[in-house]
């Protein structure tokens, strides 16, 4: 089933071989118009079985167990899912002095597993990066019953910004359109930061049943269903207004113990206007088909001409047959359809350490210089290591409200810094809890760092 003649990867080294030397379109661009370039969709890349079975937690791989308690940055919400406000080249947004981030919240009263039907997302600003106050809702009447992960882009000439998120439906079918809010403003002051102004929503697409599988289609597998959490980027060369998000590929399978009905991809949208209101769906970038369900909130840094693709997934995402932890994954390729080849040959870029391994999840990647600065939030750390007889995430939803909501983190990890090395990476530094460095230029090459 995974014979190398005839697995995708094979045949996309070849499609690459015959494109060399083609000028543009070896970079997946063709010409318009004479002058300006645009994408031009290519195979998609695969994550493989045989990558995925070299995983394994290395010291340049295994966060540092976190060791204080949690200092939550609100006192009323949990906190998971966070993204900066980032102007359109990548770069954190610094106004006035503020830097601003969003995060999906919801009211800490409820127990963790409640949370996701009920996800709200609001804002936080700083001076220094790292200690956040609350600031209100990111939307007055946002599509969808909740709404979950996110990117926000803010274009400063047009003093507005673009806030992509997921309008979701409510449990049990929790339905998943990428959405985007225009047109909110932000008001500074010495003391603070307010988002103002009136907003319009569009949704960006919907799956289209052959390169993303719809709902329905994804019914008969009966494993959980992703076409979320869109991650808007500017194409670092043609200058297009893209945006990737997590999704399923349709492989007809509908029984879940077959290797093959575990399809998680990473799809890509383009913009068709300038308003950025409507949106084409271009084929995958990435697939895991054979290897994992869940390719969660896929965002990209770009560092000396090379794509870094990063995503975050679950052990419990993987295909059977297969082991892997709750973990930040990361590929690099030359252009946005690849060649994709796993960071640390399987993909593994940052795990929960094995004596804590829930402690942290949905990392997000972010460039800062030649290195990496990493976010991610405190998940369940009070759940050990089940080889030592601790509990497991499974039945953590049948503890008693108050006991799910003591292991809980909700609230921002500790940041971690990563040094890039080609197809490497090492974590070198734990910083403070939602740490959010601000930008800095990269030393060579092209970067979204500046
Ligand atoms: C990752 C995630 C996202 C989703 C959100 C829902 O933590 O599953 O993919 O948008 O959480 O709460």
């Amino acid at each position: 089933m995974f014979d190398e003649t005839d697995s995708p990867k094979t045949n996309r080294r070849r499609f690459m071989k015959t494109a060399a030397g083609l000028g543009v379109a070896s970079l997946g661009l063709s010409s318009v118009s004479g002058s300006a370039v645009a994408v031009e969709p290519s195979e998609t890349d695969q994550w493989t079985r045989e990558e995925a079975e070299q995983i394994k937690l290395t010291d340049d791989t295994t966060a540092p167990v976190i060791s204080d308690n949690p200092n939550s940055i609100s006192d009323d919400y949990w906190i998971w899912d966070t993204w900066p406000l980032r102007n359109r080249d990548g770069s954190i947004v610094k106004i006035d002095g503020w830097q601003i981030i969003f995060s999906l919240t919801a009211p800490s009263d409820l127990v963790p597993g409640a949370r996701h039907n009920a996800a709200t997302i609001r804002y936080f600003y700083s001076r220094d990066g790292k200690s956040w106050q609350e600031g209100g809702k990111a939307f007055d009447t946002p599509l969808g019953h909740h709404q979950w992960a996110g990117s926000a882009m803010y274009d400063p000439t047009e003093e507005q910004i673009y806030h992509f998120y997921t309008a979701v439906s409510p449990e049990p079918e929790f339905r998943q359109r990428p959405a985007l809010g225009i047109g909110a403003s932000i008001e500074t002051s010495p003391n603070g930061v307010e988002l103002t102004g009136e907003q319009e929503h569009v949704i960006m697409g919907t799956p289209d049943g052959e390169m993303y599988q719809t709902l329905e289609q994804s019914r008969d597998q009966g494993i959980v269903y992703a076409f979320r959490d869109p991650w808007y980027f500017k194409h670092p060369e043609s200058g297009e207004d893209l945006v990737v998000f997590e999704a399923n590929t349709p492989t007809g399978s509908t029984d879940p113990s077959d290797p093959q009905s575990f399809n998680g991809n990473v799809g890509v949208m383009r913009a068709t206007n300038d308003e950025l209101t409507e949106w084409e769906l271009l084929p995958p970038v990435l697939e895991a088909i054979g290897t994992n369900q869940q390719l969660e909130r896929p965002h990209f840094v770009f560092n000396d001409g090379k794509w870094y693709l990063f995503t975050i997934s679950h052990q419990f995402t993987f295909a059977p047959g297969l082991d892997g932890p709750d973990a930040l994954y990361g590929f690099v390729g030359d252009s946005l359809y690849g060649d994709y080849e796993p960071l640390n040959e399987s993909g593994l870029v940052i795990a929960n350490p094995e004596e804590a391994p829930f402690q942290a999840y949905s990392w997000l990647a972010m460039p800062h210089g030649d290195n990496i600065l990493v976010e991610s939030f405190e998940n369940f750390r009070g759940l050990d290591d089940t080889s030592q007889g601790a509990i497991s995430l499974k039945e953590v939803g049948n503890l008693p409200p108050e006991e799910q909501k003591e292991l809980f983190g909700g609230t921002l990890a500790p940041s971690l810094k990563l040094q890039l090395n080609g197809m490497k990476t090492k974590i070198v530094a734990e910083l403070n809890d939602g740490h959010f460095l601000p930008s800095v230029g990269a030393s060579s090459g092209s970067s979204n760092g500046k």
